[in-house]
């Protein structure tokens, strides 16, 4: 893990423009001024307990009070309000319906083929109630870990919070990711229960959703699964085996709308969500009740400046993180509108995410950079059809954001007025750790400006040493925060080491080390400068490049892998894999995409290698390792710089640079 060229400071641009919220915008909204936003954050610094007891306080509801709001005994492994009471649910759904607000439109979702619903917090509340108690039925219990591998259908939503009323953990498996991921994730989990759907619509295609889960649990997860629930959405035909797999409407019908909130103590697990890390195997990122309730209510209230009457959408699916903390907890946690959308902009549809701002008269909308290039690169003819002027304030997040994307998505999007919120965090993070609060900071296009109350974060070297102004360095977070990540699952050794132990502090413990590289410039702002790990972000989709390599060699043709990222205009980045095949078979061009097909299946379609370089050897060291570094800028078609004496054989490089 370097801070090589890629991530150099010579790479960022410099970038001057300053654009404060309007004096209208900032008068409207919660916190109004940098001064306010200052006054928060010295209060956090100061006296960081009472910062947290006071809005752990304010903003949550709690069956029993806590004693103490930060236990750091057992650091990093800490503990947030510890002898607290709650459920999630009760804060997402009951107070509101105490609170008068039972009848506001809580979700708001439309399907791909334009099917769509809308339920209010009153009925959301008897549809999560009915689920819990059809889960009960099943024998599911505190505890528990249920699976949910959905589409973006309502069913997702209610199952998430139907767990969580119950006090069963979820472990929401992304719908993209292939039969074999879910498999393992089902398995390291050790989910005993799946939620799933006879399939799913995206991109004018059927996604197989439940094809997919028995192929997991044949190919591995039948010693662990027991119960499959099943929501109807396509209609398709599928197996549902007997006495194993549950029709989610027949098991609902006659279900009682009200089940008690299973009082749940504050550092109960909620759920567990995998991310790629820089070894080949995904990592079950655990957070508990409380801590995580309090982090994603309150950076939804402070970074999307919520009011009543906000329709609020982000583009996300429910199997990341952001759409586990901003289409579902944060939302609704502050009772607000959150909309829901099964498809994502397609060929026959270049439109729809407009006609859905149009339709729904979307105020506030959080997508990725991704998106936002794609749009760009089909026009504005396209968005400058549709009525936009409901928007008010527009996010992105998932990776960095190119400055020229920025002013695009300000322009053509937010017609030069609304305030865009780039938010910088990580599964591990569980809520928002760097924004501007869109009525307080000036935003500089590509920055994610500052770090929010109650997180202190410093860019340092190898030492841990802050790095002077404007130096690209490691991003790390100095004060435990309630949103963090408590461990990774069955695994508290690779928690320590990926996160606590990685940059050798002097004299400071319990640093949060978060994988990206960082330089904040002379006026404070920060700039993220991308992971410094072997993490790479195709189309803000998180991947391990081991993760890719590890399911390359798994082909029984290929003898080694090594996967990189090469810079892309479109995605971020794009997957290139080095390959050399076993002695016996040929180079010949149909291995290329029998392996491309081959990562798709292993992994899922956001794992499919841009390009495959098939070589008959590797650059290596004298001591076996590959040279990652060449690999990079032959990928990149970059002059091949730096020391390569420590190369085994050069001729190695030569043939490469003849083939890439
Ligand atoms: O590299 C950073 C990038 O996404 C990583 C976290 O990925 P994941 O856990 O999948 O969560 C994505 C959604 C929160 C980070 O380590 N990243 C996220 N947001 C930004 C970003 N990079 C630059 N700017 C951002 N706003």
């Amino acid at each position: 893990m370097t801070l090589d060229k890629k991530h150099s400071i010579n790479n960022i641009l410099e970038e001057n423009r300053l654009f404060p919220p309007s004096k209208e915008f900032s008068d409207k909204s919660n916190i109004k001024s940098f001064e306010e936003l200052q006054s928060l954050k010295k209060q956090s610094l100061e006296n960081p307990t009472k910062f947290w007891e006071s809005f752990a306080n304010s903003e949550i509801d709690w069956f029993e009070p806590f004693q103490t709001v930060l236990d750091r005994e057992n650091a990093p492994f800490f503990k947030w309000f510890k002898e607290g009471k709650l459920n999630i649910t009760y804060n997402c759904l009951d107070r509101h319906i105490k609170n008068g607000i039972g009848n506001k439109t809580a979700l708001v979702w439309e399907g791909e083929p334009g099917d769509n619903k809308k339920y209010t917090y009153q009925e959301l509340l008897k549809e999560v109630c009915k689920a819990s108690n059809a889960l009960k039925s099943l024998g599911i219990k505190k505890g528990d870990l249920v699976c949910i591998y959905m589409p973006m259908i309502p069913e997702a939503m209610v199952a998430m919070l139907a767990c969580a009323r119950i006090g069963a953990p979820h472990s929401v498996v992304f719908g993209g990711f292939s039969s074999e991921s879910l498999k393992d994730r089902l398995i390291d989990g050790n989910a005993r229960f799946v939620i799933t759907a006879d399939g799913g619509f995206r991109k004018d295609k059927v996604i197989e959703l439940k094809k997919a889960v028995d192929a997991a649990i044949e190919s591995g997860a039948n010693k662990i699964v027991e119960k499959v629930i099943v929501v109807q959405r396509t209609k398709k035909d599928i197996s549902m085996v007997n006495n194993r797999d549950f029709w989610w409407h027949e098991l609902l019908k006659d279900q009682k709308d009200w089940c008690e909130p299973e009082i749940m103590n504050s550092e109960d697990r909620l759920f567990v969500l995998y991310t790629s890390g820089s070894t080949g195997k995904p990592k079950g990122v655990v957070h508990t009740t409380a801590g995580y309730n309090l982090w994603s209510h309150l950076t939804f209230k402070w970074i999307f400046d919520i009011k009543d009457d906000d329709v609020y959408w982000c583009t996300a699916d429910v199997g990341w993180i952001t759409g586990h903390s901003y289409i579902v907890y944060g939302p609704l946690s502050n009772g607000a509108t959150t909309l829901m959308f099964e498809g994502v902009p397609r060929a026959s549809n270049l439109g729809a995410f407009w006609e859905i701002i149009q339709k729904y008269k979307v105020t506030i909308f959080y997508t990725a950079p991704t998106a936002i290039r794609s749009f760009m690169k089909s026009g504005r003819e396209i968005p400058d059809q549709y009525d936009l002027r409901s928007l008010r304030l527009l996010g992105t997040v998932g990776e960095p954001i190119n400055p020229e994307a920025w002013m695009w998505y300000r322009e053509v999007i937010g017609d030069n007025k609304c305030p865009i919120v780039d938010t910088w965090w990580q599964t591990e993070t569980g809520g928002v750790m760097i924004s501007p609060l869109p009525g307080a900071v000036a935003t500089k296009p590509g920055s994610a400006t500052f770090s929010l109350p109650g997180i202190e974060v410093e860019v340092v070297d190898k030492n841990g040493e802050k790095v002077v102004e404007n130096e690209g360095g490691y991003l790390v977070v100095k004060k435990p925060w309630p949103g963090m990540m408590r461990t990774i699952h069955e695994n508290s050794q690779r928690y320590l080491e990926s996160y606590w132990e990685y940059i050798s502090f002097k004299g400071e413990k319990n640093v949060y080390f978060a994988g990206d590289g960082a330089r904040i410039d002379n006026d404070g702002y920060i700039w993220i400068m991308g992971r410094v790990d072997d993490v790479i972000s195709v189309s803000g989709h998180r991947l391990g490049t081991m993760e890719i390599e590890s399911a390359l060699v798994s082909h029984k043709s290929v003898a080694e892998a090594a996967v990189v990222g090469r810079k892309d205009d479109l995605k971020g980045e794009a997957i290139v894999a080095f390959v050399s095949l076993e002695k016996d078979i040929n180079s010949f061009p149909e291995i290329v995409e029998e392996l491309k097909k081959h990562v798709v299946n292993e992994i899922g379609i956001i794992a499919k290698p841009e390009k495959i370089i098939i070589s008959d050897s590797l650059p290596k060291t004298r001591s076996g390792k590959i040279m990652r570094r060449i690999l990079r800028s032959l990928a990149e078609g970059e002059k091949i710089s730096g020391d390569i004496s420590t190369l085994e054989d050069s001729s190695v490089l030569e043939k490469l640079k003849e083939i890439s």
